[in-house]
């Protein structure tokens, strides 16, 4: 892929959480929610990432808006390495790189009106300027479904949808590039789900923005994605374009995630267990790195460990 191309570079990213001691004083214990990550996001498309509960999709979204620090790794974002920064020199990325996140309950300040909720980021960034901004943001507001009027209505007078919306004209009032959308639509109503993702796709279009698409939904993410990432038990097992990845899935846990086979691990387990088609029993897995078996699509390696 041309560097020019890509926005978001990701090179072996691990984000290790440290389990609280135990009151006897044993060893803390390691939860590796990502461990060893790396793949790439194009200006302007849409990037999936899909996969279990727990299996660290959040996590890799909150590493990329650099809300935690990494244990290890890189991102880069248009070709500059953001892992290190400081608060300072991370203000220009905090402006570039927004984030949608599925809760529009807890994510508004109920006390704010709509304008100010979303003049709130432009004034954060020194590009709120008065009365142009106002009509700016009015004109925002109509893109993303809502009406002028409504300008100075509070959170509470709206639905979820609704409130999901304003959210969405918050992010983009700062001319974002990059959007971190981490289930922006799960827990909206069936009903308004297709129009809040059909509205993302034509914002898209209009700002030239790039996604990264978090979701549990598998039609959801094939359906805006144009390349996908399956995470498992903290790391990506296959990268493909969106219809190769449902059409021909190679990793015997994509191919058990899309046939939705997948009952939740009564164990609470991070490693699954899964069928060997060719033992003909079930067996654990364990997985390595990527390699590019055909063009654009990646699998990792993979082992299967008889119990
Ligand atoms: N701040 C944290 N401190 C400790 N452990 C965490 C923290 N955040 C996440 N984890 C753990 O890391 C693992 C990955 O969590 P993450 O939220 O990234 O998963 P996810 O794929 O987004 O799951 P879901 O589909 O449920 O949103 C989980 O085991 C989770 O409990
Ligand atoms: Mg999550």
């Amino acid at each position: 892929m041309a560097d020019s191309q890509v926005l978001v570079d990701v090179r072996g990213l691990k984000k290790h959480f440290t389990k609280e001691k135990t009151i006897f004083g044993r060893d803390s214990d390691v939860l590796k929610a990502v461990d060893g990550v790396s793949f790439q996001i194009r200006k302007g498309e849409t990037f999936g990432l899909v996969g279990e509960s727990g299996s660290g999709k959040s996590t890799v979204g909150r590493c990329l808006l650099r809300l935690y620090d990494y244990t290890e790794g890189e991102v880069r974002f248009d070709g500059q390495p953001i892992s290190k920064l400081k608060e300072k020199r991370l203000k220009p990325f905090r402006r570039r790189i927004q984030s949608i996140f599925q809760d529009p309950y807890s994510s508004l300040n109920p006390s704010l009106n709509v304008l100010e909720l979303i003049s709130e980021p432009m004034k954060i960034h020194g590009i709120y300027k008065g009365a142009a901004s106002k009509e700016e943001i009015a004109s925002l507001l109509e893109k993303v479904g809502l009406k002028r009027e409504q300008l100075y209505r509070y959170p509470h007078e709206f639905s979820g949808g609704q409130r999901q919306r304003i959210s969405i004209a918050r992010a983009l009032s700062v001319r974002p590039e990059f959007v971190v959308c981490d289930e922006p639509v799960s827990a909206l109503d069936v009903s308004v789900q297709a129009q809040v993702v059909n509205m993302l796709e034509d914002l898209q279009a209009e700002f030239g923005l790039t996604y990264l698409f978090i979701a549990h939904d598998l039609s959801m993410v094939r359906h805006i994605s144009d390349r996908i990432g399956v995470m498992y038990g903290g790391r990506l097992v296959e990268v493909a374009d969106s219809d190769e990845l449902y059409e021909n899935p190679l990793h015997p846990y994509t191919q058990a995630l899309l046939s939705s086979i997948l009952e939740p691990d009564p164990r609470g387990s991070r490693e699954r267990i899964l069928f060997d088609r060719n033992a003909g029993r079930f067996s654990s897995l364990e997985t390595s790195e990527l390699r590019e078996v055909s063009h654009g699509h990646f699998v990792a390696d993979y082992q299967w460990i008889s119990n």
